[in-house]
């Protein structure tokens, strides 16, 4: 076989860190708090429609947009959490998890040679759809402040990081691994980079409706002449317990939509037909199902957290998502985090992800792992109990 089977623009890139963690688990038997994915089913409500939508022969090609229904629920949503109008004919795609949408912009509307500036630690699909676009990344940092619980960014590192080539700036916010919620100050200064530099922004939202403490999720598209410039991209997957159904979603104006649905239809064309009409139930629930999703989950982050420090960490406690991230160096002096997680299925009985898969400078996370607070409460005291007494 020659040499040169894998595309060039995949070079560096191996099967990610959460299915090696994930296979671990099941050799080992360890509680998996490494991927996000929550333990327990969504609201029944949603569940029973897409069970109906089978039975009911809901199982051909849906429209390339969407189902129509589908699409009114997500603009209604832009409305009625943001106050955003979108017309659900020409300005709203469904997608096969915020993932194709990702893809799709990227795809659709970056040339070779494009840089794309985002922040890092960063989601780890974003590096190959732009590497898949032969664009270039451009990171910008972000660390935990002094206290240790909000991370920023320089903002003079966000202006140097934007070229002639910048095409694009990719935010996700709340931030995953961090969970961080980028303040208003934040993405106005980005608005105003965007505006000088007339640059398009993707924004990714998927834990938009999982923020503790009174935190504020702001779209950026909410800000003054940014929604003309903005493709925002959401999922219902972490919102309604369906990561596996795989049904995003990106909302924004004709120009932007359009480019990301041209390079989208060439990846799946369309999927998921009969969840389709259950997350636009999902969406369409009284505010308490989304208030009550968002307090449970403070619950489980205050217990992960609250362990964790317990077992002797640094303890990152994160205003968004579903994840704590803590700095191992108190168990491992040397802050080899991956090295951390590969042993600690035998030494905790736990499994949990290296946060330097999250960077394009692994060394600035070396030091870092995060743990998955999306589970049952019983499965984190479990978990706890394990850390706190391998280090405690
Ligand atoms: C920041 C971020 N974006 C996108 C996704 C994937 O979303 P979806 O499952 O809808 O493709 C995830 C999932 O973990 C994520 O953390």
């Amino acid at each position: 076989m020659r040499d040169d089977v894998l595309t060039s623009k995949l070079a560096g890139f191996g099967t990610t860190v959460f299915a090696e963690m994930s296979a671990l688990a099941i050799k080992t038997g360890a509680i998996n708090l490494g991927q996000g994915f929550p333990d327990t089913n969504g609201p029944s409500a949603v569940l029973d429609v897409a069970v109906g939508a089978i039975r009911a022969g809901v199982n051909q090609y849906p429209p390339g947009l969407g189902e129509p229904e589908l699409r009114v629920a997500i603009a209604e949503h832009q409305r009625r959490w943001y106050g955003l109008t979108v017309d659900a004919d020409t300005e709203v795609v469904v997608t096969a998890g915020a993932t194709e949408a990702l893809a799709g912009a990227m795809l659709g509307m970056l040339d070779a040679g494009d840089e794309v500036v985002l922040f890092e630690p960063m989601y780890d699909s974003y590096q190959a759809v732009i590497a898949l676009a032969a664009a270039t990344p451009v990171p910008v940092l972000l660390q935990p402040d002094s206290d240790g619980d909000i991370w920023r960014f320089d903002p003079a590192a966000l202006r140097a990081a934007i070229t002639d080539r910048t095409k694009l700036i990719l935010l996700n916010t709340p931030h995953n691994p961090t969970g961080k919620v980028f303040d208003r100050g934040e993405l106005e200064l980005i608005a105003e980079l965007a505006l000088e530099h007339d640059l398009i922004v993707v924004t990714d939202e998927v834990y938009e409706h999982l923020v503790f403490d009174g935190a504020e999720h702001v779209p950026l598209a909410t800000l003054p002449n940014m929604f003309e410039r903005t493709l925002t991209i959401s999922s219902g997957g972490k919102t309604f317990h369906t990561t596996g159904w795989k049904i995003g979603w990106m909302t924004g104006p004709v120009e932007l939509v359009s480019a990301a649905l041209l390079a989208k239809q060439y990846l799946t064309y369309v999927n998921g037909a009969p969840f389709q009409p259950a997350i636009a139930v999902g969406l369409a629930l009284p505010d308490d199902y989304f208030t009550t999703l968002r307090s449970n989950l403070q619950v489980a982050r205050d217990r992960l957290a609250d362990g964790l420090d317990r077992a002797g960490f640094v303890t990152y406690r994160p205003e968004a998502s579903y994840f704590v991230t803590v700095d191992v160096r108190s168990a491992r002096p040397d802050g080899d985090g991956m090295a951390f997680c590969q042993s600690l299925p035998e030494t905790a009985g736990v499994v949990a992800v290296p946060a330097a898969a999250f960077y394009m400078h692994p060394e600035y996370g070396a030091h870092l792992v995060r743990f998955a607070c999306c589970k049952q409460l019983d499965v984190i005291d479990a978990a706890v109990e394990r850390l706190v007494a391998a280090f405690a």
